[in-house]
């Protein structure tokens, strides 16, 4: 059974003078169970949205959307499901500790069960110290992370996470970056949200883009990466008196015995063939890629001027 299924969905929303708004343009996504999956996509793309729509806190304008085979919406479809909202807020009188029983209790939690996960929770999310002190003291990265520790507590299979790494310091991101790839090594679903393409680049098994409400690219990380090589950058070890020229590419630069030229793809195979025809030694071969930041934006530039 896929974890969540997406199918034709639409939103539209009557913003101020009754002007439509197309949050999301007929979206269509599965997601496999165990899949760790980043739906990237730019501030307003409808990221926010499409999350709403899948807990059933929205209702769409058409299309469906269901978790684990049931449909959006049931409250049953949402026992299988931990999930952070966008900017999370808390009754900031409780405290973490009191807050995440409270969670646990909605699940219907065992109280030494509960107990147990929320010391887990509460101490991997570091939290533990200040497990006891009204949250309304707290710092927006420790809300961010009580959001986090929430989401967990009752050790769902399927994660839907807005945000997750927002407002978090460098050592919070790197602290759910982990706790998102233990979930995938424990076999759990995650879909989460982000606009930033380093929080998917090492945790997720698949992208997608989304961009004005529509889904522009679909694609494992890995292919995303590998269709990205644009060319090489190769090192020759070359007498001081050799040409400087190969198969019409000229050198960027050289230092001592070393030239270093740029060789796009398509010529690859011409440069290489000069350089076995003259017997020159290669030093070192670099391979020159778009990262996943390049590719982002220039789908995000494409998706802006249509
Ligand atoms: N309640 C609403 N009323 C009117 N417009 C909305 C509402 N919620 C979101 N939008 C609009 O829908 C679009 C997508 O928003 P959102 O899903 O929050 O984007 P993201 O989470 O990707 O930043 C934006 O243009 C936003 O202004
Ligand atoms: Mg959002």
């Amino acid at each position: 059974m896929n974890a969540i299924e997406i199918t034709g969905l639409c939103k539209q929303f009557t913003g101020k003078r009754m002007t439509k708004v197309d949050a999301l343009k007929g979206l269509d996504l599965t997601i496999e169970a165990g899949e760790v999956f980043g739906f990237l996509g730019p501030n307003g793309a409808g990221k926010s949205t499409t999350i709403k729509l899948v807990m059933g806190l929205l209702r769409p304008t058409s299309g469906t959307a269901s978790i684990m085979g049931m449909d959006a919406g049931q409250a049953e479809s949402r026992r299988h499901v931990g999930y952070l909202p966008e900017n999370p807020a808390f009754y900031d009188y409780l405290s973490a500790e009191e807050y995440i029983a409270f969670v646990g209790s909605q699940f219907k939690m065992e109280t030494s069960l509960l107990a147990q996960r929320s010391e887990e929770v509460l101490k991997r999310l570091d939290l533990w110290e200040a497990r006891k002190r009204p949250m309304r003291g707290y710092s927006k990265g420790m809300v961010q992370r009580v959001g986090v520790a929430q989401a967990l507590v009752h050790d769902p299979e399927v994660y839907i996470l807005d945000e997750p790494m927002s407002g978090l310091d460098p050592i919070g991101r790197a602290l759910v970056k982990d706790i998102i790839l233990d979930l995938k090594q424990r076999g759990k679903c995650v879909f989460f949200s982000t606009h930033i393409t380093d929080d998917v680049e090492k945790v997720c098994d698949r992208v997608g883009v989304i961009v004005k409400g529509s889904l522009v690219a679909l694609d494992r990380v890995e292919n995303i990466l590998r269709s990205g090589v644009e060319g090489y950058v190769i090192h020759l070890q070359l007498p001081v008196t050799a040409s400087l020229s190969f198969a019409g590419i000229e050198a960027l630069r050289r230092t001592n015995l070393v030239a270093e030229f740029y060789v796009p793809c398509n010529a690859f195979n011409a440069f290489m063939g000069e350089v076995n025809r003259t017997g020159t030694d290669v030093v070192l071969v670099e391979t020159k890629r778009r990262d996943l930041e390049d590719f982002f934006l220039s789908l995000v530039r494409t998706g802006k001027e249509s």
